[in-house]
């Protein structure tokens, strides 16, 4: 199915970022100089990637459907499951930029372990996050959902790739393939 096709892939992405988080973070335990400029360059990529282009899709199309389609179990899983989790990364986001801005003003060891510890549990968060998905939820929908709504799913994912594919593939892919190298 087109539309959870999409997601899967993008999971695969998300879990290479959140090998670099992991990576950076090491680094600056290792005693590496923090590198603001490349931890702003995580939080854009978690906002405008991880959240804004998969999450928001997630929550636009896939888990609209379940909740209005799949009945109490569906609601329950999407409502007290991943979208209490989607909130918990964008509060990590926010306290990692947070404490990085600090360091920025004033190098202080407290503030390097807000950096570590806000980037390695919203990178474990992510992680955990995306199995569940892969396991739990997109498996739900897939056995679940009739085929009119997993085609009007695939078609809404298509407009939504379509209006997003570029700036999404040019700036973010790109971004984290060079991080990878
Ligand atoms: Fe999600
Ligand atoms: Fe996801």
């Amino acid at each position: 199915m087109y539309g959870v096709d999409v997601l899967l892939e993008e999971h695969k992405r998300i879990l290479e970022f959140t090998d670099l988080i992991k990576r950076i973070c090491c680094h600056i335990l290792e005693g590496k100089e923090v590198d603001t400029q490349l931890l702003k360059e995580c939080i854009d990529f978690g906002r405008n990637y991880a959240d804004i282009h998969h999450h928001g899709k997630e929550e636009k199309i896939l888990f609209r459907y379940m909740i209005e389609k799949l009945g109490p179990v569906a609601e329950k899983l999407v409502r007290n499951g991943m979208l209490v989790e989607h909130d918990l990364g964008r509060y990590h986001l926010g306290e990692w930029e947070k404490a990085i801005e600090q360091y920025e003003a004033e190098a202080k060891t407290e503030y390097k372990l807000a950096i570590i510890t806000n980037a390695s549990g919203y990178a474990d968060l992510l992680k955990r996050h995306a199995a569940k998905e892969d396991a739990v939820c997109y498996a739900f929908a897939l056995r679940m959902l009739s085929d009119e709504d997993k085609e009007r799913i695939n078609q809404e994912t298509e407009q939504f790739e379509q209006e997003k594919a570029k700036v999404i593939q040019e700036k973010y892919l790109v971004w984290l393939n060079t991080q990878m190298e």
